[in-house]
C-alpha cells in the first residue's frame, strides 16, 4: 500500500495529477488543468495507463504500453518523444504516435505506432471521446 501511494505521488509529481477514465464521455481532467503544450497522465477502465496532450490544435492521447513487448512508455518533453524504458523504442506523439526508432535501434517499421485513445474537449473538461 505504501508503495502504491508513493508511486502515485511520484506520478503526480511528474505529470501534475492522474485520473481514471471509465467510458466514453467520462471526464478525465478539467481543461484548465492542462496548459497548451502540457500533458496529463490518466488510467483507462481496463487498467491501461494513458497520456493525453494538449496543443494549439486540440487534445489527443495514447496508451503508454509499448507495442513491442508491453513496456511502459514515458514522455520526455525535451525530445518531445515517448520512449519505452525496456528496449528504448521511441514514438512521436505529435505525429499520431508513429514509431521514430524501433527496439534497440532497429528499424522503425518493426513495431506499430502507439494505440491512440479518443479524447475531446466537452465544455470545461477533457473527456473520453
Ligand atoms: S518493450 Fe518497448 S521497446 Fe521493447
Amino acid at each position: 500500500m505504501a508503495l502504491r501511494v508513493a508511486m502515485a505521488s511520484a506520478v503526480a509529481a511528474v505529470f501534475g495529477s492522474q485520473t481514471t477514465a471509465q467510458a466514453s464521455g467520462t471526464r478525465i481532467v478539467r481543461l484548465s488543468k492542462v496548459k497548451v503544450g502540457g500533458s496529463h497522465k490518466f488510467q483507462l477502465a481496463n487498467g491501461a495507463s494513458a497520456l493525453l496532450f494538449r496543443t494549439k490544435a486540440g487534445v489527443f492521447a495514447y496508451q503508454t504500453i509499448c507495442t513491442h513487448n508491453g513496456g511502459s512508455v514515458e514522455y520526455f518533453a525535451a525530445s518531445k518523444l515517448m520512449v519505452c524504458g525496456v528496449h528504448n523504442a521511441s514514438f512521436d506523439p505529435l505525429a499520431a504516435g508513429k514509431v521514430v526508432k524501433g527496439p534497440d535501434g532497429s528499424a522503425a517499421t518493426t513495431i506499430r505506432a502507439l494505440p491512440s485513445v479518443k479524447v475531446k474537449v466537452a465544455g470545461a473538461w477533457i473527456v473520453l471521446g
